[in-house]
């Protein structure tokens, strides 16, 4: 155990003072690294106090998951966090970013942003003096994707040659999924309707990180995409922002819905995914969410442990 945990400490310590503004911020022995942390945290094998240190957060968009796991993160630690939403701060009255940034780096340690434009995440962590996390843009969801692969690596053991296929619109999640899935060996195949396949930046990132490791692909067809995968994947069609396209993608996305059928043709083992919040009969019908295959609250939960070791690296608490 004393090895293991010296290993651990090793990958990570270099990423104390870091910000995490994307999955591509991790090399992918920190990221594996970091997923061995989290599951010590989580089965108390490990326990990290950091003394009391403070997580500013900065969400212009809604979250019930990141906001939480992130307060409960912080407490488990040994600390704290404030809310410093926009429509509270003066932020919301045009406060200037690089004036709010600096100021809140004189009284928190580390700061988590929830906005749409990554620029704008980037512009935080330019001008803020601690490190800034990503906790989802319009681009990335890189915390999640840490969750999402610390729950597959609890079904199957090891991950390296697993296939995870996503099914939906090729934005954020899918994204972070696409970038952590390479630095961590999985092969992601994204399946989407035509012209909402994921960012071809972020596609060339992804190929070129996995190397020959493994396979990273785009598609329109799901049965293709699901075809012997041993986790499934989907998001909501309209993601926060979209609210005025719901109608539209609806028909847009009407093939791409997780279904019985679908999964099917997964693994006879394969687990199904979600980032949550869920729309039941809209891209997953009830019975996949809820069946036996289902490990959505497990991923829910994984958020925390997830989270709570990437403070303490950012943090430098190893
Ligand atoms: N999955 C996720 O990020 O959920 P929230 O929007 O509730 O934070
Ligand atoms: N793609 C979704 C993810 C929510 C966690 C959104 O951006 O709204």
């Amino acid at each position: 155990m004393a090895n293991t945990q010296m290993g651990v400490a090793s990958a990570i310590s270099c990423l104390k003072g870091r910000d995490f503004l994307s999955s591509s911020d991790l090399s992918s022995h920190q990221t594996f690294a970091l997923l061995e942390l989290a599951s010590q945290l989580k089965s108390g094998q490990r326990r990290i106090d950091l003394g009391n240190r403070v997580l500013g957060l900065i969400f212009t968009k809604a979250s019930t998951r990141t906001r939480v796991s992130f307060q409960v993160a912080m407490t488990r630690l040994g600390g704290q966090t404030v809310d410093l939403n926009p429509q509270v701060t003066q932020l919301g009255r045009g406060e200037p970013l690089q004036d709010t940034a600096r100021v809140l780096s004189r009284f928190c340690d580390v700061m988590a942003v929830r906005t749409f434009a990554q620029k704008e995440l980037e512009d935080y962590a330019y001008w803020a003096t601690i490190p800034v996390i990503n906790a989802l843009t319009d681009l990335e969801h890189p915390c999640q994707a840490l969750a999402d692969f610390l729950t597959m690596q609890e079904e199957f053991g090891s991950l390296e040659g697993q296939t995870l296929s996503y099914i939906g619109d090729g934005n954020n999640v899918a994204h972070s999924l696409m970038i952590c899935g390479a630095l961590l060996k999985v092969n992601v195949r994204v399946a989407t309707p035509k012209g909402f396949e994921p960012s071809v930046d972020v596609l060339n990132k992804s190929r070129s990180i996995a190397g020959n490791s493994s396979k990273i692909e785009v598609l329109n067809d799901p049965l293709e995409a699901v075809n012997g995968a041993q986790a499934v994947y989907t998001d909501v069609w309209a993601s926060m922002g979209q609210e005025q396209e719901q109608e539209s993608r609806e028909m847009i996305f009407r093939d791409f819905c997780l279904t019985k059928d679908l999964f099917e043709m997964a693994d006879s083992k394969a687990i199904v995914l979600h980032c949550l919040p869920a729309h039941r009969g809209e891209e997953i019908t009830s019975e996949l969410l809820e069946g036996d295959s289902s490990r959505v609250f497990d991923q829910a939960e994984n958020r925390l442990h997830a989270q709570q070791a990437l403070l303490a690296a950012l943090l430098g608490g190893l």
